[in-house]
């Protein structure tokens, strides 16, 4: 591997094998998302226990100081909205001069397998691929269910994660399932979880990382269940706690139990 490629790897990929994303970029085609509407109130907070923030260029050069950034993973993919036509219709937003401009460790981009815009989204993975090799960037795929919350199965997530491994990206970043094995075993590279809409409990949160670590995962890209939560500092540090220390997920309960009565209520 190129030390460019191996060295922004390592910036996202800690020491220990393990990484904490924060996606914060859920305003590309969102909008002002719940508690997420005004960006560096939610991000300022969080950072100091993020790896590496997933984030689009505006939201970075508008609301994150570059001397207190963290790692970078540039959104790069969009061009649709929740209120358009067809959420799968992305093209690439971003150029790869752009990202070294930024100095992002990685680019990052949906695919949409199964869908209308299936081949449209996976050929653009692959040229963004290209681009990021000839300049040493990795790309984090992300395996994207668009509205159809019910694609969340291993037989769906797995065939999308082993085709985004495949076509070269570094990290794929998909959502946790039952049977969750069966995604990690066929993916041939690292592969993050995401969560989806905010949960019930925060428990069911530290259940499913939990699992999904046990079965290989090497962390997490996780926004809404930490963000919309109450408690975020609390929220996050209990993520970190399960993600680098191995906590099991009563003891991340513990850890939020304790942080949150630091930490004023989230409005
Ligand atoms: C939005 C994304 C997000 O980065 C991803 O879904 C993770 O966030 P969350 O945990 O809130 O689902 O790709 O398109």
């Amino acid at each position: 591997m190129q030390w460019g490629m191996a060295n922004r790897l390592a910036q996202l990929i800690q020491a220990d094998g393990h990484a904490l994303f924060l996606p914060v970029d859920h305003g590309y085609f969102q909008g002002p998302t719940r508690k997420l509407e005004v960006p560096r109130q939610t991000i300022e907070p969080l950072l100091p226990y993020a790896d590496a923030l997933f984030i689009t260029r505006g939201v970075l050069r508008s609301s994150v100081d570059p001397d207190h950034a963290k790692p970078v993973i540039l959104r790069v993919s969009g061009g649709t909205s929740m209120v358009g036509k067809d959420l799968a219709n992305e093209g690439l937003t971003t150029s790869i001069e752009e990202a070294l401009r930024l100095n992002a460790s990685a680019v990052g981009i949906s695919i949409f397998v199964g869908s209308d815009y299936e081949k449209e989204t996976l050929l653009n993975l692959a040229r963004l691929v290209d681009e990021g090799e000839r300049y040493g960037i990795p790309v984090m795929a992300v395996t994207a269910v668009g509205r159809e919350m019910e694609k969340r199965d291993a037989r769906y997530l797995a065939l999308a994660c082993r085709i985004a491994a495949e076509l070269g990206a570094r990290v794929v970043k998909t959502y946790w399932c039952p049977n969750f094995e069966k995604v990690v075993i066929g993916c041939p590279v690292p592969v993050v979880m995401a969560g989806g809409p905010q949960v019930n409990t925060e428990l069911e949160v530290f259940e499913f990382v939990h699992d999904g670590l046990e079965k290989g995962s090497i962390g997490v890209n996780l926004g809404r269940n930490i963000w919309q939560n109450d408690f975020p500092v609390a929220m996050i540090k209990a993520i970190r706690a399960l993600v680098h220390q191995k906590a099991t997920p009563k003891e991340a309960q513990e850890i939020y139990d304790s942080e949150k009565g630091k930490e004023k209520k989230r409005s």
